[in-house]
């Protein structure tokens, strides 16, 4: 799905979203996301939360799951995935605090395996993602799935890419202040979401995103296990769809 601008896709997700929890709602059902963090997502937060704020939408029946969490940052660095979700979404809703999971950034490594197997569990518990939503790294990543990631991974501590780390730098004031490590969903985690809605704006992501939809599915670009997604879309600004 193409569009002009990234508010209007971001727009047409949202609409999307909305429409999946209403009816859940009517049936007295819980809906289970899979969230992202990064700037793409921010026009789709903000317009979750204007349909929460002028339209009514309720999100007490939304159970979430974010992909990705840095190891080493505790809830109120400005930068962990945490203080990004409650900052751009959860404290401007009415979702339950309880509803919403997170890996942790704070455990000792050798706590780790555990806790990415208790979070595999809950969702399995919760009945599986309906919709996962995702932005794309310029080295393909969906979640923190770097090259090198096929698709039989799970939640799990990966070390960053070198790439990764210098598209960080600047909002953590340099290289050597990005984590090395983080926790994600692996990409058998997403594969197992219902529905996908992958979301890139700019032309500096139109070249992966070419890859991604395009290229062969292969290793070396997560996000290219996406193709053999039953139910995947891709949801671009005119300027990231460039080189399709
Ligand atoms: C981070 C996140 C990804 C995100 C990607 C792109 O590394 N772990 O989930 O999709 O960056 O970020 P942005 O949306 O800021 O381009």
């Amino acid at each position: 799905n193409v569009f002009d601008t990234p508010q209007d896709a971001a727009k047409s997700l949202a609409a999307e979203v909305a429409a999946l929890i209403r009816s859940r709602s009517a049936e007295n059902k819980q809906v289970v996301l899979g969230l992202a963090t990064g700037a793409t997502p921010l026009p789709f937060y903000a317009e979750l939360i204007r349909l929460h704020k002028e339209e009514g939408l309720s999100f007490a029946n939304v159970v979430s799951f974010n992909l990705d969490e840095y190891c080493g940052l505790p809830h109120e660095h400005k930068e962990s995935y945490w203080y990004f979700m409650h900052q751009n979404l959860f404290n401007h809703i009415d979702i339950k605090p309880e509803n919403v999971n997170l890996p942790s950034g704070m455990l000792a490594d050798a706590d780790i395996p555990a806790h990415c197997a208790a979070y595999e569990q809950k969702i399995k518990d919760c009945g599986g993602i309906d919709l996962q939503i995702l932005g794309i790294g310029r080295t393909g990543h969906i979640g923190f799935n770097e090259p090198g990631s096929d698709d039989t991974t799970i939640t799990r501590q990966v070390h960053l890419d070198d790439l990764t780390i210098t598209d960080a730098a600047p909002a953590f004031g340099g290289k050597e202040n990005v984590p090395a490590t983080a926790i994600t969903m692996g990409v058998a985690t997403i594969m197992g979401a219902r529905k996908v809605a992958l979301m890139a704006w700019g032309d500096k992501k139109a070249s992966i995103v070419q890859k991604a939809v395009e290229g062969p599915v292969t290793i070396d670009v997560a996000a290219s296990y996406l193709q053999k997604h039953p139910n995947a879309s891709f949801y671009l600004d005119s300027a990231a769809a460039a080189d399709l």
